[in-house]
């Protein structure tokens, strides 16, 4: 894609990458691609807002040098340290030698750290502007949206933010860049979501506190380093983003997960029981087979919905291993104050739900009911499964 104009000389001057598989080397994202995406601002003074990640560094040169000569950059704004958004620094530097690298206080040690550069790097503080001459910037410190340093940049002149990690999704870009382009935006939506639990839900604290810290600020187009710009309706993330965030204290909406692995079918078979019992209650289930899913896609829906509906067997005394691994996940992420249930086969002592009321502690799951058998889903447990999951399933819908 060449660059796109935002606004009068700004422009986009990202990168789509549909090559690394695993976004931070853990989260899948080959069949969904994601963004990095830059900004050019062609003023007075030239400035590029975030980088990109070190793949494509000619094609991100080729697109600045659509706008201009990457030499004659004055200011290299970085909002974020991680190397996604970081990557092409030191080839950007090497060709623009005089230019001056803005960033936050705790960012400088950190660009001495990953690149070795100490010269010209300027430190903004909280409410600081850049006068570009026509152009405005300026610096909002965002912490831990999503790492210390983090911060956003706003120009005045054209009412941009420039919000890094925040307000970001997964996804490639599809041909098109605005949120206006698209006739559904549901992927963004869905990908923007799972980005969130993947990637932002642990600092969901400091997600709302910058919600706040900008309300006054007149937003005109949100503009993140990942994903969709938002410039018909930029509030539209900006209220998604504070919904998913509040779920670290309301514990999410009045639907359940229903997470299951089975290794010869006896919890499996419970299961159809249980999800029988959860439709007649109504309420909506999103569904996961835990060994055959990465936690990257079940962790949005552990993150929105209030109940948590576990069907493991026991394995080695303790939980099959893979619900040990999102619950261990899930405590990373501070996925806090749900309403659990247990089911599952053991063959002769069980310890399941042992390890389960280990793991939630710290978690704050309330475990409301455990249904652990012995050996086959019986006509009988399918019966008693069905009605577990019929009383989850009304319990859910009429919490609060
Ligand atoms: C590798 C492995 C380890 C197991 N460890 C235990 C155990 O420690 N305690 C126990 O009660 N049952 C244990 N079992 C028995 C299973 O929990 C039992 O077969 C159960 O019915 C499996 O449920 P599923 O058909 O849903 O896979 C183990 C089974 C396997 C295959
Ligand atoms: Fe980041
Ligand atoms: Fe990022």
């Amino acid at each position: 894609m060449p660059a796109v104009e935002i606004r009068p000389d700004i422009h986009w001057v990202g990168v789509n990458d549909h090559t690394t598989d695993l976004f931070e080397g853990l989260w899948p994202i080959s069949r969904e691609g994601v963004s990095y995406n830059a900004y050019f601002i062609n003023a007075g003074k030239k400035a590029i807002i975030d980088l990109a990640k070190s793949i494509k560094v000619d094609e991100f040169l080729d697109r600045l040098r659509e706008l201009s000569d990457p030499q004659a950059i004055d200011y290299i704004v970085l909002n974020h340290m991680e190397p996604d958004h970081t990557g092409i620094l030191k080839v950007l530097r090497d060709i623009a030698p005089s230019s001056t690298i803005v960033c936050s206080a705790k960012a400088k040690p950190m660009i001495e750290g990953f690149f070795g550069i100490t010269d010209n790097v300027e430190i903004v503080e909280d409410g600081q502007t850049i006068d570009l001459g026509g152009k405005t910037l300026t610096f909002h410190m965002t912490p831990f949206v999503h790492w210390p340093e983090t911060m956003m940049t706003y120009e005045e002149n054209e009412k941009i933010l420039f919000s890094c990690d925040g307000f970001g999704g997964y996804g490639a870009l599809r041909g098109a860049i605005f949120d206006d382009e698209y006739a559904d935006f549901g992927f963004y939506r869905q990908e923007s979501l799972r980005y969130y639990a993947n990637i932002v839900a642990s600092f969901s604290a400091h997600v709302l506190r910058a919600i706040d810290r900008l309300a006054d600020i007149p937003v005109e187009v949100i503009a993140p380093s990942h994903g969709l710009i938002w410039r018909e309706n930029p509030s539209l993330i900006v209220d998604l983003y504070r919904k998913w965030a509040e779920y670290a204290d309301n514990g999410g909406e009045q639907a359940v997960t229903l997470i299951y692995g089975s290794m010869y079918g006896n919890t499996e078979t419970l299961m159809d029981a249980v999800f029988q019992g959860l439709s007649h209650s109504g309420v909506n289930v999103e569904a996961f087979d835990i060994a055959r899913t990465h936690a990257s896609y079940i962790l949005p829906a552990l993150w929105s919905n209030r109940g948590v509906l576990l069907g493991v067997p026991t394995y080695e005394n303790r939980l099959f291993p893979p619900a040990a691994h999102l619950l261990d996940l899930a405590e990373r992420k501070n996925m806090n104050n749900k309403l659990c249930g247990y089911f599952g086969s053991y063959g002769w002592a069980g310890g399941a739900v042992r390890e389960l009321e280990k793991r939630i502690g710290p978690l704050r799951w309330e475990l409301v009911e455990s249904f652990a058998f012995r050996g086959g889903a019986t006509r009988e447990k399918c019966t008693q499964g069905k009605d577990f999951g019929l009383r989850f399933g009304r319990m859910i819908l009429e919490s609060t």
